[in-house]
């Protein structure tokens, strides 16, 4: 589905985040609990009203790909659209082949709408080395330990959407 008629609440503006974000965005990141690794505030979008930060999403650069992660929106805000507009628009900025990772069917149900579907870790293309830039694969496989290991109800999804490239 492609959620471009999603619309902002008054007052709100979404951005390239800045240096001047990155605590905002830490905070936003460990109060959800989520992947605090790789919070490059150059790969974030973010909302803000008020000069406050309420939202944020990031594209985390892999080689041949790219994840969209740290997707949070502040508890206040939830259920307004917030994190549905922030998928869409990571989705539009992508330049890769985009993959997620995230724990339990209700968020699954969420990227669903999104044309992200469910994928095996076995199933995850291995894209050829890019100096520099780990893979995405190599990322995914501590999540794939966790979920053998310790059954951490963790899902890897592919979009398989309409892309811009
Ligand atoms: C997931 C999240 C970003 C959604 O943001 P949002 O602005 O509330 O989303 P929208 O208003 O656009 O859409 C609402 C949908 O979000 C999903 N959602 C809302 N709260 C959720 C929660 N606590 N857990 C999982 N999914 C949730 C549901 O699919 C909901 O749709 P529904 O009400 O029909 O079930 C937000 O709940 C959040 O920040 N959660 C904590 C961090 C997190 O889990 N991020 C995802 C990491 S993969």
């Amino acid at each position: 589905m492609n959620q471009s008629n999603l619309s902002l609440p008054s007052g709100c503006v979404l951005r390239k985040a800045t240096s001047a974000d990155q605590w905002s965005i830490r905070l936003l990141v460990f109060s959800a609990k989520l992947d605090p690794t790789q919070l490059n505030w150059q790969q974030f979008w973010v909302i803000e009203y008020n000069e406050n930060l309420i939202a944020c999403g990031q594209l985390r650069n892999f080689s041949g790909a790219q994840e969209l992660g740290s997707l949070v929106v502040a508890s206040a805000w939830r259920g307004r659209g917030l994190g549905s507009l922030l998928t869409q628009h990571l989705i539009n900025t992508a330049t890769q082949s985009l993959y997620l990772e995230c724990l339990g069917q209700r968020l699954v149900q969420f990227y669903s709408r999104f044309d992200f579907v469910p994928i095996s870790f076995e199933d995850l293309p291995q894209f050829p080395k890019t100096i520099g830039l780990s893979t995405l694969k190599e990322k995914f496989r501590f999540s794939q330990l966790a979920k053998r290991l310790l059954k951490v109800p963790v899902v890897f999804m592919e979009y398989q959407g309409q892309t811009n490239s």
